[in-house]
């Protein structure tokens, strides 16, 4: 394995160039594909650098791992010693296989009695997916204090794109240039978190949602995180994610092994939208994604309807209402089980409390199970009250370090999953709910931070991020038709880690529709739209208190995996009308909202957004323009619809199911009532946009012409 190996994974729209020369494993490129003729050696001399004044007498290889051995001196890959000793590392590769789009290399560090697994998975959708394995082969313990996987940006990459968020505010965009040293962002509070940057986003300069080029890297995992890019005064430029270890958190035995979280890369050359497609198209490839198993059901939660004050009459009128305006499942949220009358107890008792429900949920259960409606039901598994007969019972079963409780959260502690018999107690209370009731469904809630989270100990996230796992996948494998959302707090566990064990996401609590315009525009660049619950709130919004009109918020719910979480009962009989109209509109929609292309136009007045989905096929697309401040000008910016075939012919018009916004003007544009044009004119000439009111928005449809 002397010999200088150049080793290419393609995709329709990327690239990793590896290189193997003398049992180092380097990769010389990732992005746009392209086509490799030259010999390695020639390959490997155009990327060679010069011997530089004050800099070492041979140009460092540092490989995958960036080893102070090699000579880097920037980041690396692995940290970690054996009680102080082998603190740097000089792995070596030993074997590797590469078989279409997969390399798997296998490498080891005889010195340091380390071997290291490292696997490179570039699916067709061109998305990378990067797994480590490390194994101590001495004969004593070894620390890990990090691993981060490293991915190559060039020179061009400039900017650098994440986000950033608290509770009811997620997600939101944070741009800069790339300077130099480390451009961190930590998350250390044992899940993803509100604050967590779904992804870290490398860019040309200039690059908007259509053009561009962006490099991004996105930890699989929902505990501990970092991310960086990293800028050497050499200029050597990398984006990097890994797991974030507390001290101690991971030391190896003998023979043992860390699997560390993976990474997900991806790289495209059409902007954002280009980063949004392949993720989307790829998480859609995954035979269990939720809309291969069924179309997304209407749904209506009553957390905001009734909060904590359940009783079977109330519930039962919002059901009969709800299935008036064509709700498909509606979701008990909270305050179900034993003592739960506020969120001072009840966590960890997972039993149906009879004082509020004395028949059980049976009842319930078929009343809207009669209705031809699911019936979905709130768990908060990971957590316990101190106000609860578990922790009563078992006050040792929690997270904590020496003999400390760690502080409160919503009057809370976490749960230890790591503990067996903690796990055990809470799959079998929730198995024997699900195997009692009829439940399509359940939320799946984790509403505090991890603080002091130790076991006997030892800091102990890593092991309860992978407990949730095997819980999660071990509630499936017993009820293979459950499905299960993903929520904390609102939106603070988002991540393509739990992606793989859940079937939707609380995007956030803040269920104000101008809020979430932002929040839902950037958690849908990574998550496809079917995976992300948008619900029709309150009319005066709970979290903002701002009024919306119904066609506002309607207009922002069809954009995901639609719900309402409104008192339904307390709607007028016009917002009804609307709210059944809009229902139909969704499963009318659905195929399309859940299939097709996400488009955020990159329009030029900040005060409005303009986005829409556009089938594969391109035969139809559906678009809002929301109106979020009062435009700059009179008439507003033309609304350009691209995405659709240039040379074909499109019927385009204002849909009115969602009811009517609020306009400040004396006659509508007339297209609003229905026109005929071209998909080139479409993108290029547009629509003139009505002049809302600010806070308003109108959905419009755009068809093939038969
Ligand atoms: C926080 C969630 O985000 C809400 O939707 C709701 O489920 C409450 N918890 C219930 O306590």
């Amino acid at each position: 394995m002397s010999e200088r190996t150049v080793i290419q994974l393609r995709s329709d729209n990327s690239t990793v160039v590896f290189e193997v020369n003398d049992k180092v494993l380097s990769i010389l490129y990732w992005g746009r594909d392209l086509l490799l003729l030259g010999s390695a050696g020639d390959q490997s001399a155009a990327l060679t650098n010069s011997v530089a004044h004050s800099s070492l007498d041979i140009p460092p290889t540092p490989g995958v791992l960036r080893e102070y051995s090699r000579g880097f001196q920037g980041h690396p890959a692995l940290s970690g010693h054996r009680n102080g000793k082998a603190w740097s590392t000089q792995f070596s590769l030993v074997d590797y296989s590469h078989q279409g789009n997969v390399l798997i290399a296998q490498l080891s560090d005889d010195a340091a009695q380390l071997s290291l697994e490292l696997a490179y998975r570039l699916t067709a959708e061109g998305i990378l997916k990067v797994d480590a394995i490390l194994t101590n082969l001495g004969s004593a313990e070894y620390s890990v204090d990090q691993f981060v996987y490293w991915m190559p940006l060039p020179d061009r990459a400039k900017e650098v794109l994440d986000f950033t968020g608290r509770w009811s505010h997620e997600r939101h965009p944070q741009r800069h240039p790339i300077v130099a040293g480390l451009t961190t962002r930590e998350i250390r509070e044992g899940r993803s978190g509100h604050d967590y940057t779904i992804a870290q986003i490398a860019m040309t300069p200039n690059s908007n949602f259509a053009s561009g080029e962006n490099w991004a890297l996105s930890m699989a995992w929902s505990g501990n995180s970092v991310h960086h890019v990293e800028r050497l005064a050499d200029g050597v430029q990398s984006i990097g994610a890994g797991e974030l270890l507390m001290p101690g958190e991971i030391i190896l035995a003998p023979g043992e092994s860390y699997q560390v979280p993976g990474v997900i890369a991806n790289y495209s050359n059409h902007g954002l939208d280009g980063l949004s497609s392949n993720y989307h198209s790829w998480l859609r490839a995954r035979p269990s994604h939720p809309t291969n198993v069924r179309p997304r059901p209407l749904t209506l939660n009553v957390w905001e309807a009734v909060y904590f004050a359940h009783d079977e009459a109330t519930i039962r009128q919002i059901t009969d209402v709800a299935a008036e305006i064509g709700v498909e499942r509606m979701v008990l949220d909270d305050g179900w089980f034993h003592d739960r009358r506020n969120d001072f107890a009840g966590l960890g008792d997972w039993v149906v409390d009879p004082a509020v429900w004395p028949k059980g949920l049976s009842s319930i259960v078929k009343y809207i199970n009669d209705k031809g409606i699911e019936f979905g039901l709130w768990f908060e598994g990971e957590m316990v009250n101190p106000d609860s007969d578990l922790y009563r019972a078992h006050p040792e079963w929690i997270l904590h370090e020496a003999d400390r409780v760690p502080p409160l959260q919503r009057h809370q502690l976490v749960l230890d999953l790591t503990h067996e018999g903690a796990y055990d107690h809470i799959l079998g209370q929730v198995d024997a709910i699900l195997s009692e009731y009829n439940i399509a469904y359940i939320k799946w809630d984790h509403n505090r931070t991890l603080v002091d989270a130790g076991h006997l100990g030892q800091a102990a996230i890593h092991n309860q991020t992978a407990a949730i796992y095997r819980l999660f996948a071990e509630l499936k494998r017993r009820h293979p038709k459950l499905e299960i959302e993903s929520c904390a707090s609102g939106g603070a566990r988002v991540d393509l880690g739990i992606v793989d064990l859940v079937d939707r996401f609380w995007t956030s609590d803040n269920n104000d529709a101008l809020e979430r315009q932002t929040i839902q525009r950037w958690t849908g660049l990574v998550i496809p739209p079917e995976m992300l619950g948008t619900h029709i709130g309150p009319t005066h919004g709970h979290q903002t208190a701002r009024t919306h009109e119904i066609s506002f918020r309607a207009v922002n719910a069809i954009f995901g995996h639609a719900g309402i979480e409104w008192n339904v009962t307390e709607a007028s009989p016009e917002e009804l009308e609307i709210l059944k109209k809009w229902a139909a509109l969704y499963k009318a929609k659905r195929g399309l909202l859940h299939s097709g292309r996400s488009i955020r136009v990159d329009h030029p007045d900040s005060n409005a957004f303009l986005y829409g989905v556009v089938a594969q096929d391109k035969s139809e697309a559906l678009f809002a323009y929301v109106q979020h401040r009062m435009n700059e000008s009179t008439f507003p910016a033309m609304a350009l619809l691209p995405g659709l075939e240039p040379e074909s012919l499109y019927e385009v018009k204002v849909l009115n199911e969602v009811g009517k916004p609020r306009a400040l003007q004396i006659k509508n544009p007339p297209w609003l009532k229905g026109v005929k044009l071209s998909g080139a004119a479409l993108a290029n000439i547009g629509v003139r946009p009505p002049i809302l009111a600010p806070e308003n928005a109108i959905l419009i449809s755009v068809v093939k012409a038969s």
